[in-house]
Parts: structure tokens; C-alpha cells; sequence
């Protein structure tokens, strides 16, 4: 019994309140590890290639070219002559970015005052088209280097964008000219409003470039966090644009990860979901926790830094 304790070491993993008192204590202290930071860059291009295969390119993607659905199984698109033009010829992040922040969709920054800080790294990365508001600006800042946008926000939205394509242009004009990211080869139904959604943009000349996430790079980033104990059906948008950020720059600030309901620090309030509302996501779908968990250890071993409180 003792042998396989040794083998198999039972792990507890901490419970919320363990995790928030943690974070109270520990969350303004970090060092940064340029060792820590140069190695899981390594592991990120030894699994998933970042650079390369983030989005679908003209490169990466030929005609004839089969993209597996990452979301499904057994299905899958063909590249062909109408979804071939629209793709970036290469790899848009060809100079990586050297500062970059990710900035999670928690309800922690509301009334952070991290706007500013936010606004002044060199490449900053936003989750599924999040209100940018003047109401917000002081929390969340408003400069915008890719935007994920995910097919389901522009179904509900924008009405899958069958009837009117405008206001759905009009409020993408808060992301300035910066890459909306969508995974449209995820799953079956989100591929049709993806299109819509890059037609819509192209024929209002918009400023923003559309990219399309590489369902194999989507596999193999899955994979890689499943090997770390992330057990989700699939991993939160958040966590996709981490490991992107780990596997290209130089540093990566996180905010707005923090998917418990009490805030960190000394007061340990009630907190939100989200920075603009408190819609919870399905419990089955995504494993924030665990994900904040793996986050949490990178942070304390100075390979990221994430912004808590
Ligand atoms: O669609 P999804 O549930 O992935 O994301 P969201 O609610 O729009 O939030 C964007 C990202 O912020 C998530 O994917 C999480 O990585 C992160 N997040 C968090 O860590 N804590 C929260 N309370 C809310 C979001």
C-alpha cells in the first residue's frame, strides 16, 4: 500500500476558500524567471507550433487542405475555392510581441483601475468581443490587438448576422484595427456565421482583419493543458490566448482571471462573473477553477504574472 502511495501520490486539489486566501496573501508579490518564461515557450513550440499555426493560413491551409472540427468529432471542412481567399496569406505575428496582456472577462476588474496599465503593453488581447465602453475604459482600458470572437456571441448577438450586418459593424469599431480571432472550424454550426461575419467586415471596409483559428492548433493546445490536469470538455477562450501569449512573447500579464465568487485581498467581497455582467457559464463546459489553478503555479514561479486584485 505504502509502494503505491509513492507511485501515485494522492493530490487534493485546494479548496475555493483555500485558493482565494492564497491569492490574498501571495497576489501582489512576483519574480519574474526568465528561465521559467524561455522553457514553457519551448514546450508551447514543441506542442502547438503557436507562431505558425495559431490562425489558418494561406500557408498552412492549401486548397484541398482538410481542417478537422476540434470541437466535434468525425467532421471536417475542405479548403476550397470560396474559403481559400479568405485567409491570411501568413502568419500574422511574424515580429512576436514583446509585452503582451490578456484580459479576461472576470468581474476582479471591476473598479481595478487597471485600464491604463492594460493600455500600455505592446500587444494586448481581449476574450469574445467584450464592451469597451467609456464606463469601463478607467478597469479595462481600451486598446485592442486581436479580439476573439466566437460564432455563438454573433448568433445571439447579431442574429447570425441573416438580417442586418450593421449594427454588428458598427459596435466591431471599438476594437480599432485589430484581429478578430474565430474559431470557425470548431464546430459545425459556427462556421456559416463566422463567414457572414468576415463578408460583413470586408464589404464595410473595415480596418479589422479577421482570423481564423486553427482547429489543430486548438487540439493540440487542448492536449497539452489536458497533460497538466485541465479536465474540460473544452478549455476557456482565456486559457487558448495564454498559451498563444506564453508561445510567442516575451512577458505575459494576465488580468481578469478570477473565476471565483469572492474577491481576493482583505475585504473578500462578493464579486461577479464578468466585468459587464453576472451570467455564469455552464458548469460542465469549461474547468475555470482548474484552469486558474495552472495559471496560479505559473504565476508564483514568475513565468507569468497574473493581476488579481
Ligand atoms: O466564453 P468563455 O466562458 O470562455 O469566456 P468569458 O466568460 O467571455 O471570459 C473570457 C475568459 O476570461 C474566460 O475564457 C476565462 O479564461 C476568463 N475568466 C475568468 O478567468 N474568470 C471569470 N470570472 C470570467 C472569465
Amino acid at each position: 500500500v505504502l509502494c503505491w502511495f509513492y507511485v501515485f501520490p494522492v493530490y487534493r486539489l485546494p479548496s475555493y476558500e483555500e485558493i482565494v486566501d492564497e491569492v490574498s496573501r501571495k497576489g501582489h508579490v512576483w519574480q519574474k524567471n526568465d528561465t521559467g518564461i524561455h522553457v514553457y515557450r519551448k514546450l508551447l513550440e514543441e506542442c502547438c507550433d503557436p507562431l505558425r499555426m495559431f490562425a489558418v493560413t494561406k500557408e498552412n491551409s492549401p486548397i484541398g487542405k482538410v481542417l478537422w472540427y476540434d470541437g466535434e468529432l468525425y467532421h471536417s471542412h475542405t479548403v476550397s475555392n470560396e474559403t481559400f481567399p479568405l485567409f491570411v496569406q501568413e502568419p500574422p505575428l511574424r515580429r512576436p510581441p514583446r509585452r503582451c496582456v490578456v484580459v479576461g472577462n472576470g468581474g476582479v476588474l471591476r473598479h481595478s483601475g487597471c485600464g491604463p496599465e492594460i493600455d500600455n503593453a505592446d500587444f494586448v488581447m481581449r476574450c469574445n468581443l467584450p464592451p469597451l465602453s467609456k464606463k469601463y475604459t478607467e478597469d479595462v482600458g481600451i486598446r485592442t490587438h486581436l479580439v476573439t470572437a466566437n460564432p455563438s456571441i454573433i448568433e445571439k448577438r447579431f442574429q447570425g448576422l441573416q438580417m442586418s450586418r450593421r449594427a454588428f459593424v458598427d459596435s466591431m469599431r471599438a476594437y480599432g484595427s485589430s484581429y478578430v480571432y474565430m474559431p470557425a472550424f470548431s464546430m459545425r454550426p459556427g462556421t456559416e456565421p463566422s463567414l457572414r461575419a468576415y463578408h460583413a467586415l470586408a464589404d464595410a471596409s473595415s480596418n479589422l482583419t479577421v482570423l481564423f483559428a486553427n482547429p489543430d492548433f486548438l487540439r493540440s493546445v487542448g492536449a497539452f493543458w489536458k497533460g497538466r490536469g485541465v479536465h474540460a470538455r473544452r478549455l476557456s477562450t482565456g486559457l487558448f490566448l495564454v498559451s498563444l501569449a506564453l508561445g510567442v512573447c516575451e512577458e505575459v500579464t494576465t488580468y481578469g482571471f478570477w473565476p471565483f465568487e469572492t474577491a481576493p485581498g482583505p475585504a473578500q467581497g462578493p464579486v461577479s462573473h464578468h466585468y459587464y455582467d453576472n451570467i455564469l457559464p455552464y458548469k460542465w463546459f469549461h474547468a475555470m477553477p482548474e484552469e486558474f489553478l495552472q495559471l496560479w503555479r505559473l504565476h508564483t514561479s514568475g513565468t507569468l504574472r497574473m493581476h488579481c486584485q
